[in-house]
């Protein structure tokens, strides 16, 4: 009974590259995009319309929209955390954006310097922007399962981010574990709460791996009726300096799973192991995606 197609959603681009501490060059960053869309993935979050103050390593995203090559069936996502990014996502062409908020106050302040209501209100201009234009809309909701700052965080909290994203129109909400505290029976408590307010075929996981449940809770979430993921090729992510902060789950770990499970992706994993491989030497980091470093040694 579990879903037979999985829609997996590629954020190394964004998510996976946004704290790097050593700028990546946008050449790398197209490539990475090109490799990935050639590879099957019908979503790739491929850039961060955001301050360049706090995010330095995503001040090149016009550049990046503008020099990738666009596959047909790939939709290109961009973060936009106001209407100054929706502008400048607008003018790059984006498929879809993505307004993101948290279900704890603390870690609304700290990402995006402002309350979770406020986050709300600013995002309506840019709902509305992103119907006028044809525009998907995806919401996200960090700190899901757990916060850095405040703890525990219970699902009525994320139900009425939902609520409220929903309420904006959004197409697809994302449900997030930003610091990967969650384990499986928790994530089936939030999927299900939600699901109460939400249609459950829009609704997505992301799970960063840091306590190394990221695939228990896929599993979990897949049980429980849930069939879109976010995943990073080669598990890339996490911060230096940000306690709490890895990667995501490697998108080749997932891949793997879900072939096993014989549900469907249309994804290449063989490529998406060697675009891995490719990101992983282009930045200096080891592979983190134990699929994909088996693979490419066989
Ligand atoms: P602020 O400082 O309160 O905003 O930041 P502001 O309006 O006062 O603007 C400050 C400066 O930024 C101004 O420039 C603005 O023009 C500029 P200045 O006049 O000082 O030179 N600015 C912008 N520049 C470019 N694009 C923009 C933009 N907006 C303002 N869109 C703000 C508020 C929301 C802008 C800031 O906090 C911000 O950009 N935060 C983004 C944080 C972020 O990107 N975090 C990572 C992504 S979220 C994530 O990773 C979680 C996720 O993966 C799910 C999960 O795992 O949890 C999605
Ligand atoms: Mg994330």
């Amino acid at each position: 009974h579990l879903p037979q197609h999985v829609k997996l959603v590629e954020v190394g681009p964004r998510d996976g590259l946004q704290n790097e501490a050593n700028p990546v060059p946008p050449e790398v960053k197209v490539e990475l995009i090109d490799r990935l869309s050639a590879a099957g993935l019908p979503n790739v979050e491929a850039a961060a319309f955001v301050s360049p103050r706090w995010v330095p390593q995503m001040a090149d995203g016009a550049e990046v929209m503008a020099r990738i090559r666009r596959r047909p069936g790939t939709v290109y996502s961009a973060l936009v955390p106001n209407m100054k990014g929706m502008e400048a996502a607008l003018a790059a062409s984006v498929g879809e954006v993505v307004v993101f908020s948290a279900a704890s106050e603390a870690f609304a302040q700290a990402n995006i310097n402002c309350s979770i209501a406020e986050s709300i209100a600013r995002f309506e201009p840019v709902a509305q922007a992103a119907k006028a234009a044809g525009v998907r809309l995806r919401g996200s909701i960090s700190c899901a399962l757990g916060c850095p700052y405040q703890g525990e965080v219970e699902p009525r909290a994320v139900v009425d981010v939902v609520q409220r994203m929903a309420a904006l129109g959004c197409d697809e909400i994302d449900i997030a574990d930003t610091i990967g505290v969650g384990t499986p029976g928790a994530v089936q408590a939030v999927f299900e709460a939600a699901a109460g307010v939400f249609p459950l075929d829009r609704l997505a996981g992301h799970f960063h791996d840091t306590y190394g449940q990221a695939l228990a809770n896929i599993l979990a979430a897949l049980q429980s009726g849930v069939s879109a993921f976010h995943a990073s090729v080669a598990g890339l992510g996490g911060c230096p300096y940000a306690k709490g902060a890895t990667g995501n789950v490697a998108t080749e770990d997932v891949l793997y799973m879900l072939e096993g499970l014989g549900l469907r992706t249309g994804v290449d994993l063989r490529a998406v192991a060697e675009t891995g491989d490719f990101i992983s030497r282009a930045i200096g980091r080891p592979n983190n995606s134990r699929a994909g470093r088996a693979l490419l040694a066989k």
